[in-house]
């Protein structure tokens, strides 16, 4: 037909496969086949499309969907080779599949359609991650560990603690994923090129039948707006900050013997024999970087687009595409990195009171006992300067306060501060490191991973 030769005419020049995303649709050419199936069932059913040429298209798209992508004919798009190759099966009356609507609504909606699949995904991998981070929490309730700040020795924490940092961080990461996925769930079809059509369609319907939730009303909206891969891009690189900070940290403890990294997430040295190195958290630490390249590339794609349709748009679709392959993975890698690594109780306990790490303890306990915690503050620093121990202490209460120590303060209970686990123990505050505190942080968690 006529439609045939103008294509060729289009499309034929040296620009051809720069033109073309036949290849990157393979991603939606499932979603496509749904989207084709809604419309024409839709056609149908307003009296559009005759029952018996829908038919024939739904056969043809059943056929084509067996064949696979590969066997499509050549096209500018998954669109219009599936198009081309619905009237190579049944003729001309195939061309009737595109009636009242445009390559632009269709496009945005598998684009939608398939995304739906890929964050679902991605909320799984955040599931599982937190599930083994819950896991890691449970059994190191009572393993002492160093915390850092400026990655100097700060305060003694544990594992548990440690784990449920980040499970908080990831549960954020969920809920944006599900926020977002609700802002993708909305069906543009109908909107055709953007400009709406003369046909009596139902978008109701094509949305129903596609599991969305509801149709974006104004039919320009529809088929040009790409917020959708933006948001959902940089939710992503929000998570895939909160895994390279995690990676970071598991890096660092195989690094000083805090944990041991299982075999299957650790790699060797093709020259340096006793090599053990965590190369797969540092690939995860990385990701982040290809995620925000993902939201970098989709910004300064979409920025200043014109209302309507651009072909900026094709090449903006590929980086979001990009971003939920690489995070999803990472994702999945660090939760079974973090579900396979041993603690060494041993060794953390002994690193947990290195660097005088109970000092804010002692000046606590110093406060508690009526010193202003400035004056605290000043004389446990300057014990900190003379090797912060018990003796350290006496010294400093008699230079800096002119007192004996133990006129102000029951020597058991300095001691006792001066001891990474006691010192733990005594932090019970609200979401803090002590066993019973964390014991409300670990079901509050578990409450939260089974609703989600
Ligand atoms: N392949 C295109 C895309 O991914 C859809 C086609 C719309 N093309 C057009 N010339 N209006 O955005």
């Amino acid at each position: 037909g006529s439609g045939v030769v103008r294509r060729d005419r289009f499309s034929g020049g040296p620009a051809r496969s720069f033109l073309s995303s036949l290849s990157a649709d393979e991603r939606i050419f499932a979603a496509d086949l749904e989207v084709d199936r809604a419309h024409v069932l839709m056609l149908a059913e307003q009296g559009i499309l005759a029952d018996d040429t829908a038919g024939k298209i739904l056969t043809a798209l059943d056929a084509i969907e067996v064949d696979g992508h590969d066997s499509l004919p050549d096209g500018e798009d998954v669109h219009e080779a599936i198009e081309t190759a619905v009237i190579e099966q049944i003729g001309p009356e195939g061309g009737k599949m595109h009636t009242a609507r445009s390559r632009n609504d269709e496009v945005a909606t598998c684009i939608r359609y398939r995304l739906r699949e890929d964050v679902l995904e991605a909320v799984e991998t955040t599931l599982a991650l937190r599930e083994s981070l819950l896991e890691v929490a449970d059994e190191g309730r009572e393993t002492i560990m160093p915390g850092y700040t400026h990655l100097q020795p700060a305060q003694p924490t544990t594992v548990a603690h440690w784990a449920l940092s980040y499970e908080g961080a990831v549960r954020r990461d969920t809920k944006r994923l599900l926020d977002a996925y609700g802002r993708i769930n909305e069906s543009p079809l109908g909107g055709a090129a953007f400009a709406g059509t003369t046909f009596d369609v139902d978008r109701e319907r094509t949305a129903e039948l596609l599991g969305f939730e509801r149709v974006i009303e104004n039919s320009m909206d529809a088929s040009s707006s790409r917020d959708f891969l933006l948001e959902t891009t940089q939710v992503l690189s929000t998570h895939a900050t909160t895994l390279s900070g995690l990676a970071e940290d598991l890096v660092i403890f195989a690094n000083r013997g805090f944990v041991d990294l299982a075999d299957d997430y650790s790699s060797t040295s093709s020259i340096m024999p006793q090599k053990k190195n965590p190369d797969t958290l540092e690939l995860v630490r990385a990701v982040a970087g290809d995620a925000a390249g993902g939201v970098q590339g989709l910004t300064t794609t979409l920025k200043g687009l014109p209302r309507a349709y651009n072909r900026d748009l094709q090449r903006a679709t590929t980086h979001a595409w990009e971003t939920v392959d690489a995070v999803a993975e990472a994702s999945e890698v660090a939760a079974g990195a973090v579900a396979t690594a041993d603690w060494n109780a041993d060794v953390l306990a002994a690193e947990a009171g290195e660097g005088f790490s109970t000092a804010t303890g002692v000046a606590d306990l110093l406060a508690a006992n009526g010193l202003p915690f400035r004056t605290a503050h000043e004389m446990v620093a300057s014990a900190a300067e003379n090797g912060g121990d018990y003796d350290a202490l006496e010294a400093a209460a008699s230079n800096v306060l002119g007192e004996p120590l133990e006129s102000f303060v029951d020597p058991a209970a300095v001691e006792d501060a001066l001891d990474p686990a006691a010192s733990v123990a005594s932090r019970d505050s609200r979401g803090g490191p002590a066993p019973e505190a964390v014991a409300d942080q670990l079901e509050d968690a578990r409450e939260a991973l089974a609703a989600d």
